[in-house]
């Protein structure tokens, strides 16, 4: 599969916006139009606020690169995974004529984003265990979709999509197949990455959001093939990642251990809420889950989430999606937290 195939006509033909700072980093720096005097954030000298930061985004590349064992010409990096969905809507995707596909229930932000580029999205059911259904996946394709978005764990599902059906669909259809991996460190060692120079358009999704415990700073990244990689590049806005962000993520990358720590209370906690819900009246089912939060179905659901809302415990209410009827989806606290969660649910359905 040739990835320049897929790719807009005008993207391929786009002549990307340049800056001197591709090219020259050290010296007296006269090229941007920058405050040379200084910032006025008080603080933050070491970070040279006053400056653009670094384009090519090389401290992060080389510090997740090494992390993950992924080679620098692999990674991008996006504010938030939610800009790299996208860039890369808007790398393969030609508005008002192309589509994506998405397999519901899942992610709301793929639709947006496809939304927001005029883009067609064609929605296909997971079957009855969340797991693709590559019949219907079958009589909905159509030679416009250009990228096929999964998600795994799915959200708000929870639960891990099968490595070996990920990788057919990456097999058998001429598109980009992005497996959002934004809680795979939730999930064991459940990762495609490894996979990426195998199968040309695979992209994967990662975020620092999650497991990393920095949602406020806003970084997303993907790995995949060089050349899907190397057209991220070419449309992002120059400077997309900023130099605060890049310190907290490069500080947090030095203290891996702490996000370990994370994943082993906030999965256990995941596996205690499940043992708990499962005992409370009213509660009807509980899904099995990979990830930081968990799907269960109980009665009265809306009106449960409203009420609990009102209390000051707020809670997901999924039930208007096809198949997740009265399904509410909890994130996993802390033990307090998720005690106050459990107690008051137990008030909510037994008392009414
Ligand atoms: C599956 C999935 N992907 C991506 C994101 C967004 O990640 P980011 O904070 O990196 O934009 C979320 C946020 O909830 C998510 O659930």
């Amino acid at each position: 599969m040739k990835i320049e195939d897929l790719v807009r006509k005008n993207i391929l033909a786009l002549k990307p916006y340049t800056c001197a700072r591709d090219i020259y980093s050290d010296g007296i720096l006269l090229d941007a139009n920058e405050n040379s005097l200084g910032s006025t954030a008080e603080g933050f000298d070491s970070l040279q606020l006053n400056r653009y930061p670094d384009p090519h985004q090389v401290d992060l590349k080389q510090a997740v690169g090494k992390y993950l064992s992924v080679d620098a010409k692999n990674l991008f990096f996006g504010v938030g995974s939610d800009e790299i969905i996208d860039l890369l809507i808007r790398i393969f995707c030609n508005p008002a004529k192309d589509a994506i596909m998405i397999l519901d229930p899942t992610y709301g932000m793929y639709k947006v984003a496809a939304d927001v580029n005029d883009v067609e999205s064609i929605s296909v059911n997971l079957d009855e265990n969340f797991q693709i259904d590559f019949q219907a996946v079958q009589n909905s394709y159509k030679d416009n979709v250009k990228i096929i978005f999964t998600c795994s764990p799915n959200n708000p599902t929870g639960n891990l999509i099968r490595k070996q059906d990920l990788l057919k669909l990456c097999n058998d259809y001429n598109s980009i197949v992005v497996v959002d991996e934004a809680y795979v460190d939730f999930s064991g060692d459940n990762s495609l990455i490894g996979e990426v120079n195998n199968y040309p358009n695979l992209v994967i999704l990662r975020t620092f959001s999650k497991a990393w415990g920095l949602a406020g700073v806003r970084l997303g990244f993907t790995i995949a093939n060089e050349s899907i990689i190397s057209f991220l590049f070419k449309i992002k806005a120059p400077y997309n990642v900023n130099s605060l962000t890049r310190s907290a993520v490069l500080n947090a990358i030095a203290n891996f251990e702490q996000k370990k720590s994370f994943v082993e209370q906030l999965v256990l906690e995941r596996e205690r809420i499940i043992s708990e819900l499962k005992k409370v009246p009213g509660v009807e089912k509980v899904y099995r889950s990979d990830a930081n939060y968990l799907l269960f179905k109980c009665k009265r659901a809306s009106e449960v989430q409203k009420n609990m809302a009102e209390s000051g415990i707020v809670i997901r209410d999924r039930s208007s999606y096809d198949m997740l009827d009265n399904c509410l989806r909890v994130s996993v606290g802390t033990v307090d937290e998720n005690n106050k969660f459990l107690d008051l649910l137990k008030k909510e359905l037994c008392t009414k």
